[in-house]
């Protein structure tokens, strides 16, 4: 009998890995607030897997970045951070957070704001942003309630062109962004331009303070590594299954944690869209980012929930495991949280997938909470629901550890 890989719960950080996995506080901390990223896990989840995994210096790659929240953590923390995502909007995100910006920089943001006050009036003439119009990035925002907050933004993005510096340009883009998921996104009240414009400058204003925090961390977390430098974050737009191809990691040096949360098998969830009054929706944020889209739901989820036996699903998962075991090393270990909408037959399959592109899964000895092993969570009030609705399978999720066999 094969004897099973096992760590144990005795270890100081595996057991704040397992109470951070119950972690239910909302998101808040560094730079993650600058974007609510559909799905998201808990960055206390991502902080105690890095903790427990690796040292300052070591890699960090998250193939399924999203939002960024294992990026941010690992460079918070002193540890060299990379990500993948085939969504631009994810890819923007993500730089917007991890990039840190000086007090000059900062000051630049504040003074565009300043000059912005006068021009971010619903009687100046529009600002009408064509390209974008005619490629169908302004869908379903233009009705009775939510065409002031559209044109809004079409004046202030027609403004923020006109600043120089391209990351403080990003970084107002990011705040308008988040203003407009504020006012638009599975909003049953859309607000009024008034009230708009003072979010609009809230959030400016609460992202330049944590930017300087987040400046003063990362450099703080530089003398922790090895040369005092700042640690490396690098996001590439590109597929999970095309890591290998990339000389982002040297045979010397590979991740010594892959941290991730992929698209849940047989789960909806809503990547690169906003819902507006219902379910009507919006590639807006693609247009706010300066970044293009064109792709379905299914594109961003490894495929269409409602195929039966999730064939594309699975056949992906398991092209993307073969690349991650080509970037990895012995002493790699891939941490994920997963939820299934049918556990009995996906868990299995997704498990088969790891297997079958040579990884090993490690349990944990001794954990009370657990009867399998492994570290389940239960989130309560998920926004994105399983296929069976209303049976929410997808509301159990479950930590999984590997390492290459
Ligand atoms: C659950 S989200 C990750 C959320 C992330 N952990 C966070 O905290 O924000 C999954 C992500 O996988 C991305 N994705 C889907 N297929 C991919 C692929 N083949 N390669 C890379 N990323 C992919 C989606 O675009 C989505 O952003």
């Amino acid at each position: 009998m094969v004897k099973r890989q096992m760590i144990s719960i005795a270890d100081p950080g595996i057991a704040r890995l397992a109470e951070a996995a119950q972690d239910r506080r909302p998101v808040s901390g560094l730079t993650h607030e600058y974007y609510r990223y559909p799905a998201r896990f808990s960055p206390w989840f991502a902080r105690a897997a890095i903790e427990a995994f690796t040292r300052p210096g070591d890699f960090v790659y998250d193939p399924f970045m999203g939002g960024g929240t294992t990026l941010v953590e690992a460079s918070a923390l002193g540890r060299k951070a990379v990500g993948t995502d085939i969504n631009r909007l994810a890819v923007f995100v993500t730089r917007v957070k991890t990039t840190p910006l000086t007090n000059a920089q900062l000051e630049l943001a504040l003074v565009w704001f300043d000059g912005l006050a006068d021009a971010l009036n619903l009687r100046k003439p529009p600002q009408r942003a064509a390209d974008w119009i005619n490629l169908g990035y302004q869908k379903n925002i233009s009705g009775k309630t939510t065409w002031p907050i559209r044109k809004l933004m079409e004046l202030a993005l027609s403004k923020v062109q006109e600043v120089a510096d391209e990351q403080v340009q990003n970084f107002i883009r990011c705040a308008l962004l988040r203003t407009g998921q504020w006012a638009l996104d599975c909003k049953e009240t859309i607000p009024r331009a008034e009230q708009f414009r003072r979010q609009f400058f809230q959030t400016l204003q609460q992202m330049v303070e944590v930017a300087r925090e987040y400046y003063n961390k990362i450099k703080n977390a530089a003398d922790f590594t090895e040369h005092n430098e700042p640690p490396i974050s690098r996001c590439l737009h590109c597929s999970a299954m095309d890591i290998h191809r990339y000389s982002i990691f040297s045979d010397s040096e590979k991740p010594s944690l892959i941290l991730t949360s992929p698209p849940y098998p047989g789960v909806h969830a809503l990547y690169h869209r906003w819902q507006v009054k219902g379910r009507r929706e919006t590639p807006a944020p693609f247009w706010i980012a300066n970044c293009l889209d064109g792709n379905g739901a299914s594109f961003y989820t490894l495929g269409d929930r409602k195929q039966q036996d999730l064939r594309t699903y699975f056949e992906q998962i398991r092209l993307i495991f073969r690349s991650l075991a080509k970037v990895s090393c012995s002493h790699t270990i891939i941490a994920q949280l997963v939820a299934f909408s049918s556990p009995s037959w996906q868990l299995p399959e997704y498990l088969s997938a790891l297997k079958e592109a040579g990884f090993v899964e490690i349990f944990v000895k001794g954990y009370r909470d657990s009867l399998d092993g492994r570290i389940w969570r239960t989130v309560p009030n998920r926004k994105f629901y399983a296929d069976n609705k209303g049976a929410t399978a997808a509301s159990k999720e479950v930590v999984l550890l590997h390492r290459p066999s």
